[in-house]
């Protein structure tokens, strides 16, 4: 049989697929800049309004434009009765399961549906996004037995959700913890999930689609899970003094070491730094100091040696206990991640059709040729 050598890219790893203007990452020194403006500088002194508004818009806005478009989110909240049913059908199921099924069922109320100018694509991204956190916050209740409560139009975004989630108002030092999460997970360039959004928008299908197909990207282990993980290992180390010897025990057994580590990262996630000081501040202010204190250890003690290695901190490292730490139930991250990468998502949907190509690698096929069919009666 004749074979042709081809060149695989196991992964697509160091493979770039298009030209992007959405963010940038240089994994060697921990930089990461959306539309060109530096990570640090947006988590420390933007909104998640403001930064949403500049991913969809490629430019900061002026006090007007973020005015409009802070109205627009606030307006989009609240999702029709039809869906809130549908969640109450399927409350049992895991909270990104519900989020998949109620995106889904969002687009059959969505006035732009069929619509997939650049518009309306970015309306329904605004949309999506203010009615993701009514989803999430609607799940959460009916599973308790508690009603949903009605969007408060008072407050931002970050701010909404944590009402919507507990029925009553977050302290502005909580709810800018929570902008500050929602800026950081915004986009990430053509992690698992925008890619595969990239490869449902490729084919020309619809917006809702293609977050239908980031949600449930977002959704596996080696993706949007470890900030539930390193929560679940500060709770297994449960004191300070046990963490160097968690480290080494779960080393030695060739485990892996919660929120170090990144598939791009070799040096800190300049993400990491901005939850940092929330997981200490919150922590203090609630009476659980001690998942800031095992977190540090591990940091700053047992994993020092690993920076050798590129093996650094990563976002979900003290995402785990800053949302653990605003009382939002374990199974509940990775939602609240999804929420956040909505505007991420939404953009790089826009960035594939403004001139789209559908994307459409090979597989190398490596099975048996030509074989004979052999007839039902004949087959052993
Ligand atoms: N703990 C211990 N060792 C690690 C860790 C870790 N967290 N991360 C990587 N290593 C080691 C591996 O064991 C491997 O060692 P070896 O060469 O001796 O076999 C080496 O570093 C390279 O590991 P890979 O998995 O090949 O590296 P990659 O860069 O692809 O891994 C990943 C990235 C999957 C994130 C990994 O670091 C990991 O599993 N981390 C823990 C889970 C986690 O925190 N995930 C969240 C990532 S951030 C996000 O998705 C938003």
């Amino acid at each position: 049989m004749e074979t042709t050598e081809v060149q695989i890219h196991r992964g697509l790893r160091g493979i770039y697929i298009d030209n992007t203007q959405a963010s940038f990452i240089d994994g060697n020194v921990g930089k990461l800049l959306y539309r060109g403006y530096d990570i640090h500088e947006l988590a420390e002194k933007s909104t998640f309004e403001e930064t949403m508004y500049l991913l969809l818009h490629g430019q900061l806005p002026t006090r007007a434009q973020l005015s409009a478009f802070d109205a627009e989110l606030r307006a989009a909240r609240p999702i029709p009765a039809e869906v809130i049913q549908i969640i109450r059908l399927v409350q049992r199921a895991h909270p990104m399961d519900v989020l998949r099924t109620a995106v889904s069922a969002l687009a059959a109320f969505d006035p732009d549906v069929t619509n997939e100018s650049p518009e309306a694509i970015l309306r329904k991204g605004i949309r999506l996004t203010a009615q993701a956190a009514t989803v999430v916050a609607a799940h959460e209740r009916i599973r308790h037995g508690l009603d949903p409560v009605p969007p408060d139009p008072s407050l931002n975004h970050a701010g909404n959700f944590l009402y919507l989630l507990r029925g009553k108002r977050p302290d502005p030092e909580e709810a800018k913890t929570m902008d500050v999460d929602f800026i950081i997970h915004a986009e990430h360039s053509s992690n698992a999930s925008a890619f595969a959004a990239r490869v449902t928008a490729s084919t020309l299908s619809d917006l809702h689609s293609a977050i239908v197909t980031g949600i449930g990207t977002l959704k596996g282990p080696l993706h949007g899970g470890a900030a539930e993980k390193v929560m679940e290992m500060a709770e297994a180390i449960g004191q300070p003094e046990r963490a160097e010897e968690y480290v080494r025990e779960t080393l030695k057994s060739h485990g892996r070491i919660m929120g170090f580590g990144h598939a791009v990262y070799k040096a800190e996630d300049p993400r990491a730094r901005h939850l940092r000081d929330r997981s200490k501040v919150l922590g203090e202010k609630r009476g659980e100091p001690q998942w800031f204190q095992i977190l540090t250890v591990l940091e700053q003690k047992a994993m020092v040696p690993y920076r050798a290695r590129g093996i650094y901190v990563n976002v979900d490292f003290f995402a785990g206990s800053v949302y653990h730490l605003l009382g939002i139930p374990s199974d509940l991250f990775i939602s609240i991640f999804a929420m956040g990468r909505i505007p991420g998502w939404t953009l790089q949907v826009m960035e594939q059709q403004a001139h789209n190509m559908l994307l459409r690698p090979l597989l190398n096929y490596t099975g048996p040729m030509d074989l004979p069919y052999v007839p039902m009666d004949q087959r052993r």
